[in-house]
């Protein structure tokens, strides 16, 4: 498993970063016993990767916990979240939340703590009435360091993470980006690089990367809404192999291969989360982390085909 510094935590993480939440939450959607949850967590870990991202939310910290006992606790990076949505988050039940994670994940320390889904409007009170409060913890030792996560499926184009940037009071981002939408290039990942901030995707298979009826369905929509050139998701020559998806599959072996390498080749990224609830997917995503880059020719050509969509994060058509 390749690794990488996050940015200016200096941590060392794997690309890869197994995801705890989305639709899968480590197979609590699809029926797995927490054994076999823990099991798919130790997995991952025996394969190289070392960073773990979950939330207070997801009801899968206590799972890893599980997954963590008599482990080297020195040689994982969890990264867990406190929800802002539907509640008015204090410095009391932030504080709350943040021991509840600590005695569900069996640690005493969180390497990085994230504000969860954190929407425009929530943004100034977070900073104004919560970050004093993160700091607080940090200085107690609780945790090491501080993130944020966007509410991609409401903000499209990345406008709370433009102004975390600008503030720069942030270690690591969680952004929205995928083959889909790559707003996140010019609005988050120019200044994150400038600022050496970590940043790690969430989104890069989701539903519309996941199969390819899902895919075509995405793209329909997206050229009906004038997004896509219709004429873009063909090449010249006319060949059908050089249709889009067919020249993508012609050199990964799967969409969600592609989607995943796609997002850890872009500059700026650090980790990719992955989601699954499956041993068979998180084999097959390991390999996918092994495989070389894309061919540029590949990612221009996807860069340019998807150049002006800002109006999906792939997840509903
Ligand atoms: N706002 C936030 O803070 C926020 C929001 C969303 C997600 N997240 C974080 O980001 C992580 C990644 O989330 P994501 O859902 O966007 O993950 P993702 O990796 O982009 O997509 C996961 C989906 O793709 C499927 N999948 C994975 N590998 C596959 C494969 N090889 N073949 C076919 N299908 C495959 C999974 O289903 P199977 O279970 O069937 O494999 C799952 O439904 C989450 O776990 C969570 O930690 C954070």
């Amino acid at each position: 498993m390749q690794t990488t510094i996050l940015g200016r935590t200096n941590l060392t993480v794997s690309r890869m970063g197994l995801g705890a939440g989305g639709h899968s939450r480590l197979g609590r959607n699809a029926d797995l016993t927490d054994a076999q949850s823990a099991d798919l967590v130790r997995r991952a870990l025996d394969h190289g990767v070392n960073f773990i991202d979950t939330a207070e939310g997801y009801g899968t910290e206590a799972i890893i916990g599980q997954a963590l006992q008599g482990r080297d606790r020195t040689a994982v990076v969890l990264s867990t979240k406190k929800s802002t949505r539907n509640e008015q988050v204090t410095p009391d039940t932030l504080q709350t939340s943040l021991d509840q994670s600590l005695k569900h994940l069996g640690t005493d320390y969180i390497d990085l703590y994230n504000l969860h889904g954190v929407v425009p409007q929530d943004y100034a009170y977070l900073v104004n009435d919560i970050y004093p409060a993160l700091q607080k913890a940090q200085q107690q030792g609780k945790i090491r360091f501080l993130g944020l996560s966007e509410m991609f499926n409401e903000d499209f184009e990345h406008t709370m993470l433009q102004q975390a940037l600008a503030d720069d009071l942030w270690d690591v981002l969680m952004v929205g980006f995928n083959l889909l939408n790559q707003t996140a290039r010019a609005n988050v990942f120019a200044q994150a690089i400038a600022q050496n901030v970590g940043i790690q995707i969430m989104f890069a298979v989701r539903k519309a990367l996941s199969h390819p009826d899902n895919l075509r369905e995405f793209t329909d929509a997206l050229v009906e809404k004038g997004q896509i050139d219709p004429a873009d998701l063909r090449l010249s020559s006319g060949r059908s192999l050089d249709a889009f998806p067919d020249f993508l599959l012609s050199e990964a072996p799967s969409l969600p291969d592609a989607a995943y390498r796609f997002c850890r080749d872009e500059p700026g990224v650090h980790v990719v989360l992955s989601g699954t609830g499956n041993a068979d997917h998180l084999d097959a995503n390991l390999a996918s982390f092994a495989r070389p880059p894309l061919t540029q020719e590949t990612r221009n050509r996807l860069v340019h085909i998807f150049r002006r969509v800002n109006s999906t994060t792939g997840q509903a058509v």
